[in-house]
């Protein structure tokens, strides 16, 4: 191996779960050679179940189904089953909220708040079946609302906090959602994000709603339209704090979440309820090494799959004590989350490269004013981690004592698939190192045919797994064609990777219209489609600019309608459009107009040679079935 090769410590190697590369691989192979004993003996240990299953798994390519013929119920595995051990007493969640203000949930306290909810929505006529939109701020509540609607059967999607009304409206369409669970506001840098106005706006538009829930967070006046808007407190005056958890399929829908696809319609990604529990549950062992004793904290947002599966279901299925923070990282100052660090002594800390180049970029005078000393473990997420970032985090804030798990998955993915078992795998920075258990990665060209060593090339997943994808809501055929169709018989990430003379693999980046913009996902035809609404704009091609902070940046390229523009505020206009059709974090960076866009003879728009451009500044690929030459130095010059 290279000499860029961190193996773990020999005391950490004696106390994880799985000890030393013999022990990942003897566990890989098993579950390679024997999937159905493998994941129906970890099933029947790690989950509680009603009834059952027959089969682990029956695969009809591309639909799955695990632990057929089971019953069992994701807000029972996260709580009731805790309640007659001594994790009962144990913290399940510490909060603190931007202000300052704190709550400590222990796990016997928030079985009261998810059943007290359940009540009020099972009051309200909601049951196993209806879909639930979840807009909030990261509070306790947003949890208990999640864990209320599994506790009931119904669906729930939550939609991130920084999406506007508009981006808010598609998902309640998508989904004919009857109920929205909402707070009056939240804090983001002291600032208060009116979440309900934005719920106000948005519901002019869905006649299908029949409740807003609104929970009282920020204290701001909000009008509540009457026969509609209810609060959350009043509501639950007067509930029993015991609701039953509702005996599901383990199939039973959990969650539709949304997420960028290569179109400008972003698709809701469905996962069910037994294999999903089952993969983030294993996933807390496997790569957080997770102990019952540690405090974990992973800094994601809610609204994003990572929150999904790494702050609520896995995190509280496994029984961990998890810390939830509302705001930003700079709120008061650059310190705050070594504050917290120091404060709740936090053993595992997981964040986005995104995250670390931005505190990074700060100076090491931040963490160094705290006692960082509880850490032992730290993990990455959502894009390849740079070099820099890679070292800054270990040697700062890990004091070049903590392994760094760097861990790549996907929405659709559900859970971890590629990531090292800290106690065995020898880390290589940038690396996301090897699969998990029962994960059959690869990396091919598009006729399936295997990349030699070193070789780039598609990543690809040869088999089901228990937290795949199960299919986009309302559109199985969407979900055969992108996933299952491009390479035959395997499931296709959208990545390019590849892999080294160890196995290990090398995640490079999308390969699709996707950008990765501060971890977040964004489809390029997404923010096109919300540029040409304007009415200024003749046509939008959008492409990601690599950007040292964000990882990619928007950069769009507009053609107007007609002349005469004052460019200087069309373009803070055009930005402040974005933000209002999908929301701020999506504005792009740099709006460049221009005459004419390059095309080939059939019309289509040629982004690689605008990517080429931004990141370049020149163009030197193929351009031969490019239409007009003189769009291209105009552009680059
Ligand atoms: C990228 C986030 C490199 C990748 C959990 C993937 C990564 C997309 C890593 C999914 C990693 C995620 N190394 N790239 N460790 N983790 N990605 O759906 O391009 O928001 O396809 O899920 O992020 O983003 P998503």
């Amino acid at each position: 191996m290279s000499q860029d090769t961190y193996p773990p410590s020999a005391d950490f190697v004696s106390k994880a779960h799985v000890s030393g590369m013999e022990a990942y691989q003897a566990l890989y192979e098993r579950a390679e050679k024997t999937p159905e004993d493998f994941w129906a003996e970890l099933a029947e240990k790690e989950l509680f179940w009603f009834r059952k299953w027959t089969h682990a798994f029956e695969w009809h390519p591309p639909f799955v189904k695990w632990f057929v013929g089971g019953t069992t119920n994701a807000s029972y595995n996260c709580l009731d089953r805790h309640l007659a051990t001594p994790r009962k007493d144990k913290l399940a969640i510490i909060w603190e909220g931007e202000p300052g203000d704190q709550r400590a949930i222990t796990y016997q306290e928030l079985h009261r708040l998810v059943c007290r909810f359940a009540n009020v929505l099972k009051a309200r006529g909601y049951k196993a079946g209806d879909r639930a939109i979840i807009y909030m701020p990261m509070i306790p509540e947003l949890p208990v609302a999640m864990l209320a609607c599994a506790r009931l059967g119904i669906m729930h999607s939550v939609v991130f906090g920084g999406f506007s009304a508009e981006a808010l409206k598609a998902r309640i369409q998508d989904l004919d959602a009857t109920a929205v669970i909402t707070a009056d506001g939240g804090w983001r840098r002291g600032k208060e994000v009116r979440l309900k106005d934005a719920v106000d706006e948005a519901l002019v538009d869905c006649p299908g709603v029949r409740d807003v829930i609104v929970c009282r967070r920020t204290g701001s006046d909000v009008p509540m339209q009457e026969g509609r808007d209810l609060w959350w407190h009043e509501l639950e005056q007067g509930v029993s704090d015991d609701c039953p958890a509702v005996e599901l399929d383990a199939e039973h829908p959990l969650y539709a979440l949304y997420t960028s696809g290569t179109t400008g319609r972003p698709k809701g990604i469905l996962h069910t309820t037994g294999g999903y529990l089952l993969q983030t549950t294993m996933t807390m062992k496997w790569v957080f090494d997770l102990k019952d004793e540690d405090i974990y904290w992973c800094a994601a947002d809610i609204g994003w799959v990572t929150g999904h599966s790494y702050i609520v279901y896995g995190p509280l299925s496994a029984g961990a004590t998890s810390v939830i923070y509302e705001g930003a990282p700079d709120t008061p100052a650059w310190d705050r989350w070594w504050s917290m660090v120091e404060k709740y002594k936090v053993n595992i800390l997981y964040t986005s490269p995104t995250a670390i180049r931005a505190l990074l970029r700060q100076g090491d005078e931040w963490p160094n004013k705290h006692d960082l000393s509880s850490l032992r473990l730290l993990g990455s997420v959502g894009e390849p981690i740079n070099p820099a970032a890679w070292e800054w985090y270990h040697r700062v804030v890990g004091k070049s004592r903590c392994p760094i798990v760097d861990t790549w998955w996907q929405t659709e993915t559900g859970s971890i698939l590629i990531a090292p078992m800290p106690g065995a795998v020898p880390l290589k920075p940038g690396s996301a190192t090897l699969p998990m258990p029962g994960v059959i990665a690869d990396i091919v060209d598009l006729d399936g045919k295997p990349a030699r060593a070193g070789q780039e090339g598609y990543l690809i997943i040869r088999r089901p797994w228990p937290s795949m994808i199960r299919t986009i809501w309302g559109d199985p055929k969407r979900y055969e064609d992108q996933y299952w169709s491009r390479v035959p018989g395997a499931y296709f990430t959208g990545d390019a990777a590849r892999r080294d003379e160890d196995g290990y693999f090398w995640v490079l980046g999308r390969v699709d219209d996707v950008m990765n913009v501060s971890g977040h996902r964004l489809s390029t035809m997404e923010v096109e489609s919300a540029l040409v609404k304007h009415p200024a704009v003749a046509e939008a091609a959008v492409v990601g600019k690599p950007d040292e902070l964000t990882g990619q940046a928007v950069c769009a390229f507009v053609t107007l309608k007609g002349g005469g523009w004052d460019y200087d505020n069309l373009g803070s206009e055009l930005r402040d459009w974005v933000g209002h059709e999908i929301g701020k974090f999506a504005r792009p960076a740099e709006i460049r107009f221009t005459d004419a866009l390059p095309k080939t003879r059939s019309g289509k728009i040629m982004r690689r040679l605008l990517r080429e451009i931004v990141t370049t500044h020149s163009v030197t690929g193929d351009v031969t079935t490019l239409e007009d030459f003189t769009v291209v130095t105009k552009l680059s010059g």
